[in-house]
C-alpha cells in the first residue's frame, strides 16, 4: 500500500454567491436606493421588515398572528413579509395596502411551502429523487413556481435537502433521501427550476428557500424535533453538502432548522449560521427561522425569551417567522442598548435587498396579475409533465414470472395485458386526496382522477376492472384522528368484516388484482414518525386473505418513506412502489402497470428489513469486525436479523433486462490535476426499450481517517433499446476523491480507490486505480 501524504486542494471557500451575484453597477444602485430608503425608516418599521406572519389560509404549524389585524400591521409598516396567504387576489389586496397604506410604501414578500408543485401536483420530492433525472426536477421546480407566482407567492420554502438516514422520520419524504452527492445534485436542480436565470427578470421566477439548516433529518429515534448530535467528520462528509450546493446554485434564502446543532439550536446558533454559511460558503442572501422556532429556544433550555430572541439575530436570523418575538422584544431591547442598531440594520437589508432584486420596489404587483390563475393553473402541459415525472419515480421492486396454468411458461407478472376482469382492491383504489401526498394545498384536492378510474381510460373496453375497499388504511379511529389532526379523511361506515367479504367475492371472479394500499397522506410529513414501518393491520390482514384466493397480486404501494414490507416481498409476485404521485397519479399507474411506461425509478433510501437496523445507510464504514455473512459470532451484526438491508438505495428493476460489463479505466494511475475515464457498456438484454440509471461508486482504500465503503459518485440515465448496447463514460477528478480530513480539510490524498459501476449500490463491478502525488 502507497504511504499516504495529504495533498489539500482546495478549502471550501466563498464559492456560495456566484450564481447570485449581481452585476457591480445593479448592485449599486441597489445598496444606493435602500441606503436611501433605511435613512427614513423608524426603528419599528426596520424590525417590521424582520417579522413575517402567517396568512392562515394554510395551516403548517401553531398560529400566532390574529388575522383580524393583519391589515393594521401591514399598514402600521410592521410586516415585511407574509406565508401562507393563499389567492392572488388575497395578495393583491394584501400588498395593496402595504404599498398604498403604510409610511414608506414597502412591498411585502409572500412566502408558502410549495414542495412539489403548486395546483398540479407532482410527486413528492423523495419520489422525484427517484427518477434520478435532474432535467425531471428541474421541470418540477420551474413548473410549480409558474403556477405559484400566478397565485401571487413570491418565495417557495424549498428545496428540502435534508440528508437522512432514518425512514421513521416523516419527513424522509420532503427530500431526496440519503446520499449527499445525489441530495446536491437535486438542490442546485430545484434551485434553478424555481428562481431561473440570475435577476428575477419575469414575474414567473421566484425566491427558493433551502432548508431545513441544518441536520434536521438526523434526529435521534427518528423523533422529529429531536435532538441531533453528531461529529463535525460526519456533518461535512455525509451532511451538509447539498445546503452547500443550493448556495453554490445560488438559491436566495435560507430556513434554519427546528433542532439542534453541536448543542446550540440552528436559529441562534452563530457558527452554523455566520462562520459557515456566510463567511465560510460566502452566502450572501437572507436567513430566516421555521415556524415560529424563535419561540422554542427558552424550551431548548438556553435563556429566558428576550435573551434567546437576541441571541438568533445576533447568530444571523434575518426574518422571525411567526414567533412575533423579534416584534415584541428587539424595540425595547435596541432602546435599551442590549442590541446595536447596527444588527437591525443588516437584517432589514437583507430583506429589502431580497425585495429589490425581485423587482417589487419596481413594480409590488408583479406576482399579482389575476388573470393568470385561469391560464395557467392545472393546464394540460403541466399535467402531462406531472404524469411523465410520475410514470419515471416509480420504483419496481418486485416482477416475478410465474404461471397460473402449468402448460402456459411463466413470464413476468407485469406489464398487465389490457384483458379479463382486473380486480382494484384497497382503500387507495378509489380515493382522490390519497393520490396528493403531503405538503400540497391546492385549491382543490378532489381533483385527481381514482386508480380506478385511470385503469378505465387505460382498457376501455378490452377489459373490465371492478373494485373493492378491502379495509381501512388505518388501525383505528385514534390512530386516524393523530395523522389528519382534525382534518377530514374518507372512512367507510360499514364493519370491517362486511368490507372485507367484499373485497373476496369481488377478488374471487377476477384475473388478477391490484392492491392499491400503503401509507395515506398525511402519515408522512411533518410531526409524522413512526416506530413501525409495517403496512397497517388491517391491510397485511387484507392481503393475506387476498393471497389465499391464489390470484395473482400486483402490490401498488403509496408510501412516502421506505416501509419493511418484508412479508410482502416473501409472498407476493409484483410490488410496484408509486409514492405519493400527485394529480396525474392514476393516469401514470395505468401507463406502468401495462406496459406504455417502462418503469426507471430507483431507490434514493434504504428500504430496511427491521425498525432495528435503522440507521440504515449504504454509504456506511467497515468496522474492525465486519460480518462477512450472516451469522459469524464476535462480528458486527444482530442475532434475529442479517445486516442486508430489505431492498438496498440505487435499486430498482424494469421490464427488460440490463447486463453490464466489467469497468474499464484508461490508465490505473492519476494525478491530482488529471483525470481517468471509467467505462462501462451496458446491453439490454430484454425485448423492451428502457432506461437505466447507470451509477458510479468509489471507495478510498486507505486514507487518514475511515472512509466509506463507498460512495456515489456519479450517474447517469441512459435510454437503451431492446438488443442495443450503450457505452457509459464517468470523467474521475480529484474533486470527486475529496473528503473532510480531522483538520476539517477539503483534501485528496494519494493511494489506492476502487471504481465500482452498477445497476445499485450493491451489484456493482470494479476497478482499480491509484492516486499519485
Ligand atoms: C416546517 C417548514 C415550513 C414552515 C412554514 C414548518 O413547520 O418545518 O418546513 O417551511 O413550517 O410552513
Amino acid at each position: 500500500m502507497i504511504k499516504k501524504l495529504t495533498i489539500l486542494i482546495l478549502l471550501a471557500i466563498s464559492v456560495g454567491a456566484m450564481a447570485q451575484q449581481m452585476p457591480a453597477d445593479k448592485e449599486a444602485r441597489m445598496e444606493k436606493f435602500i441606503t436611501e430608503l433605511m435613512s427614513k425608516m423608524t426603528l419599528e418599521e426596520k424590525i417590521g421588515q424582520l417579522h413575517q406572519i402567517s396568512g392562515g389560509d394554510v395551516v403548517s404549524g401553531e398560529l400566532s398572528s390574529d388575522g383580524n389585524k393583519t391589515a393594521q400591521q401591514i399598514r402600521s409598516g410592521g410586516v415585511g413579509s407574509m406565508l401562507n396567504a393563499k389567492g392572488v387576489e388575497k395578495v393583491y389586496a394584501l400588498q395593496k395596502v402595504a404599498v398604498e397604506q403604510s409610511r414608506l410604501k414597502i412591498p411585502l414578500l409572500f412566502g408558502m411551502d410549495v414542495i412539489h408543485g403548486y395546483e398540479t401536483a407532482f410527486p413528492v420530492p423523495l419520489a422525484m429523487a427517484s427518477t434520478w433525472n435532474m432535467k425531471q426536477i428541474e421541470t418540477m421546480a420551474r413548473t410549480a413556481a409558474v403556477e405559484a407566482s400566478a397565485d401571487g407567492v413570491c418565495w417557495t420554502f424549498s428545496p428540502m435537502v435534508d440528508i437522512t438516514r432514518d425512514p421513521r422520520w416523516g419527513r424522509i419524504v420532503e427530500g431526496a433521501g440519503e446520499d449527499p452527492f445525489l441530495g446536491g445534485a437535486v438542490a442546485k436542480a430545484m434551485v434553478k427550476g424555481y428562481q431561473g436565470e440570475p435577476g428575477f427578470a419575469t414575474n414567473t421566477q421566484i425566491l427558493a428557500c433551502v432548508k431545513h439548516f441544518a441536520l434536521y433529518g438526523a434526529p435521534d429515534a427518528g423523533r422529529d424535533y429531536s435532538t441531533v448530535d453528531m461529529s463535525r467528520l460526519r456533518m461535512f462528509n455525509d451532511y451538509l453538502y447539498p445546503y452547500q450546493a443550493a448556495v453554490e446554485a445560488g438559491v436566495a434564502t435560507v430556513m434554519s432548522s427546528f433542532n439542534e446543532v453541536d448543542n446550540v439550536p440552528a436559529t441562534a446558533n452563530k457558527w452554523l449560521l455566520d462562520d459557515l454559511l456566510r463567511k465560510q460558503w460566502g452566502f450572501k442572501g437572507l436567513v430566516l427561522t421555521d415556524y415560529a422556532s424563535i419561540n422554542d429556544l427558552p424550551r431548548h433550555g438556553i435563556g429566558d425569551p428576550v435573551s434567546t430572541t437576541i441571541r438568533a439575530l445576533e447568530a444571523g436570523t434575518d426574518i422571525d417567522m411567526e414567533a412575533y418575538a423579534y416584534h415584541y422584544m428587539l424595540p425595547e431591547a435596541v432602546r435599551n442598548g442590549r442590541v446595536p442598531m447596527a444588527l437591525i440594520d443588516k437584517a432589514c437589508r437583507r430583506v429589502l435587498e431580497a425585495k429589490y432584486q425581485l423587482g417589487l420596489f419596481e413594480n409590488p404587483y408583479k406576482y399579482c396579475d389575476v388573470t393568470r390563475p385561469a391560464k395557467e393553473f392545472f393546464t394540460k402541459e403541466n399535467r402531462a409533465k406531472s404524469r411523465q415525472a410520475a410514470g419515471e419515480s416509480f420504483v419496481l421492486l418486485k416482477n416475478d414470472s410465474i404461471t397460473l396454468n402449468p402448460a402456459v411458461p411463466a413470464k413476468p407478472l407485469l406489464p398487465l395485458a389490457k384483458q379479463g376482469t382486473i380486480a382494484v382492491i384497497g382503500p387507495h383504489g378509489n380515493n382522490r386526496p390519497m393520490m396528493l401526498g403531503p405538503w400540497f394545498y391546492p385549491h382543490d384536492i378532489q381533483r385527481a382522477a381514482t386508480v380506478v378510474e385511470g385503469l378505465k381510460e387505460a382498457v376501455g373496453s378490452k377489459a373490465k376492472v371492478v373494485f373493492a375497499r378491502g379495509c381501512q388504511p388505518f388501525e383505528s379511529e385514534e390512530y386516524a384522528q393523530r395523522v389528519y389532526f382534525g382534518k377530514e379523511f374518507e372512512k367507510d361506515n360499514r364493519p370491517d368484516t362486511e368490507i372485507l367479504a367484499e373485497a373476496l367475492n369481488v377478488a374471487k371472479n377476477a384475473d388478477v388484482i391490484i392492491a392499491t394500499l400503503g401509507e395515506s397522506t398525511e402519515m408522512s410529513g411533518e410531526s409524522s414518525s413512526r416506530s413501525i414501518l409495517d403496512l397497517p393491520k388491517p391491510q397485511q390482514d387484507l392481503l393475506k386473505a387476498l393471497a389465499e384466493t391464489g390470484k395473482p397480486i400486483v402490490l401498488v404501494l403509496f408510501t412516502g418513506r421506505p416501509l419493511t414490507i418484508n412479508w410482502e416481498k416473501a409472498n407476493l409476485p409484483a410490488i410496484l412502489n408509486v409514492w405519493f404521485p400527485g394529480t396525474e397519479a392514476a393516469y401514470a399507474i395505468a401507463d406502468v402497470l401495462f406496459g406504455d411506461v417502462n418503469p426507471s425509478g430507483k431507490l434514493t433510501a434504504t428500504w430496511p428489513q427491521s425498525v432495528g437496523q435503522i440507521p440504515i445507510y449504504y454509504n456506511g464504514k467497515n468496522t474492525g469486525k465486519p460480518m462477512d455473512k450472516w451469522f459469524q459470532k464476535f462480528r458486527s451484526g444482530y442475532l434475529d436479523v442479517s445486516n442486508e438491508p430489505l431492498y438496498p438505495f440505487g435499486y430498482g428493476l424494469s421490464y427488460t433486462n440490463f447486463e453490464y460489463s466489467d469497468v474499464i479505466l484508461n490508465d490505473s494511475v492519476m494525478s491530482p490535476k488529471g483525470q481517468l475515464t471509467a467505462s462501462v457498456t451496458v446491453k439490454n438484454t430484454g425485448k423492451r426499450d428502457g432506461y437505466e440509471v447507470v451509477q458510479l461508486y468509489i471507495c478510498d482504500k486507505a486514507a487518514s481517517i475511515i472512509r466509506p465503503l463507498k460512495e456515489l459518485k456519479g450517474f447517469q440515465k441512459v435510454f437503451i433499446k431492446a438488443g442495443q448496447s450503450v457505452k457509459v463514460d464517468f470523467q474521475i477528478t480529484s474533486d470527486l476523491l475529496k473528503f473532510y480530513n480531522s483538520d476539517l480539510e477539503y483534501v485528496c490524498e494519494p493511494g489506492d480507490f476502487d471504481a465500482m459501476i452498477g445497476c445499485n449500490s450493491v451489484e456493482l463491478k470494479s476497478a482499480k486505480f491509484t492516486l499519485v502525488e
